[in-house]
């Protein structure tokens, strides 16, 4: 991420970057916000999320807010480079509310898909990624970048990226960790050996796919007891 804001900087453009939600990525965000952070200028990004719960922003379930308290508060980055899904809205209505934020961000028409430069991913145990979650309607989603889902097993609506909108992006990682993560990453990265396909093996973005997982987590990928780097 500290490469590509310089290299946004440098060349004088902006740069896209998709916050995801879960606990997993928070001591990124406080690595990101802290004074040994990579990063010394956010001018040129533009933050964006991959999904939202259906609570107001200041709801200790909002992604946003978890963003907010922990990177965002603590970087001055300006109101107007914050592009939030409004979960304070009905489901729908926020869904269209974010396609609309996409298309004006992105200089695109009703059905385009935002190029992203980079999208951050947390993977649920059950293979949900952002708010894709397995035998979820919004799997089949092609024509839109944002909707509205009921998950059931949750009781709850939210509002996610679909899967075209993710895999248009540039980058794509995937921040897993963790034993408990260890079978559903396995099914992620070798589909082939597994009878399950987890919607967050659907992820095969057009761009490059990065997968930044601890020991715990890559303990039974092939190679994943070396901790191979090339993998
Ligand atoms: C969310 C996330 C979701 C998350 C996974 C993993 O809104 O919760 O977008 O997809 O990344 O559920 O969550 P943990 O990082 O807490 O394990």
């Amino acid at each position: 991420m500290a490469r590509r804001v310089s290299e946004a900087s440098a060349a004088g453009r902006r740069l896209s970057v998709v916050l995801s939600g879960g606990s997993t990525p928070k001591p990124l965000y406080e690595l990101l916000a802290g004074s040994e952070s990579p990063v010394r200028n956010w001018a040129p990004v533009d933050f964006f999320w991959g999904d939202e719960r259906c609570v107001p922003p200041d709801h200790p379930e909002s992604n946003y807010g978890m963003a907010r308290r922990v990177l965002l508060d603590q970087i001055g980055i300006a109101p107007s480079r914050i592009h939030r899904m409004y979960g304070e809205l009905a489901p729908q209505q926020a869904a269209q509310q974010y396609c609309g934020e996409l298309r004006r961000c992105f200089g695109i028409s009703e059905n385009d898909m935002p190029r992203f430069d980079l999208v951050l991913l947390g993977l649920g145990a059950d293979g949900h990624t952002a708010s894709l979650f397995p035998g979820s309607r919004a799997l089949e989603e092609q024509r839109r970048p944002v909707v509205a889902v009921y998950v059931e097993k949750l009781g709850s609506h939210r509002i996610t990226l679909s899967l075209p909108a993710i895999n248009n992006a540039d980058c794509v990682v995937f921040l897993v960790t963790g034993e408990a993560k260890a079978e559903i990453l396995r099914s992620v990265v070798d589909p082939a050996d597994s009878e399950i396909q987890p919607p967050a093996a659907l992820v095969r973005p057009s761009g490059r796919l990065i997968i930044l997982t601890d020991r715990g987590a890559a303990r039974l990928l092939k190679g994943g007891e070396t901790n191979d780097p090339g993998r």
